[in-house]
């Protein structure tokens, strides 16, 4: 089976998953999107109104500055993969429960090992705690932390730089660590 397949495979058994209640709120499933094999993987929270009403992940505010962020370092949307620890918004978006984290990790996890990327970025606390431990963000942002197989690079979710403006700025420099490394 091509690795298109796969995850096409995948996305579609998202799409029928009931492993948690929010399949019963959620108007669509917000799988992700993006090349196969792209090189550089976003992880996020979890969907928002946006994104559940669209099926697509990051086309809210957040994602208009995660856009910004990205060609800010010469990339497009289109040239990586963007997807979220859930794949199901939470009612009022409020923060995903440990329950529903184990519910929607084995998604992730295969959908890192079926694209393999150089590095897989975790945008904000959700997903680093989620992915690779209890980090505080205002020490790890901006640096590579070996997991297993893969690589993750460790910055703020496009919601804070929006709440904080500070954070903007922080984001940039975090972006610019990055690309240093996709060269
Ligand atoms: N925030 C996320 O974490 N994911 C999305 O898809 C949208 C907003």
């Amino acid at each position: 089976m091509t690795r298109q397949k796969e995850l096409d495979r995948l996305h579609e058994e998202i799409a029928t998953c009931e492993k948690c209640r929010l399949h019963i709120s959620r108007l669509n499933p917000v799988p992700g999107e993006g090349p196969v094999d792209a090189k550089l993987m976003l992880v996020g929270e979890a969907p928002g109104a946006r994104e559940d009403e669209s099926g697509r992940p990051f086309v809210g505010r957040s994602g208009e500055l995660l856009t910004t962020l990205l060609s800010g370092i010469g990339l497009s949307r289109s040239d990586v993969f963007i997807t979220s620890i859930l794949k199901s918004r939470p009612p009022k978006n409020r923060t995903p429960s440990r329950r529903e984290i184990e519910a929607c990790r084995h998604y992730l996890e295969r959908q890192i090992e079926i694209i393999n990327p150089q590095i897989v970025v975790l945008l904000g606390g959700v997903a680093v705690s989620s992915m690779i431990g209890p980090w505080k963000l205002s020490q790890s942002h901006g640096r590579f932390y070996e997991g297993g197989e893969h690589t993750f690079f460790i910055t703020y979710h496009p919601a804070a730089a929006l709440r904080f403006p500070k954070f903007r700025d922080v984001m940039k420099a975090d972006f610019e660590i990055l690309k240093q490394e996709l060269k």
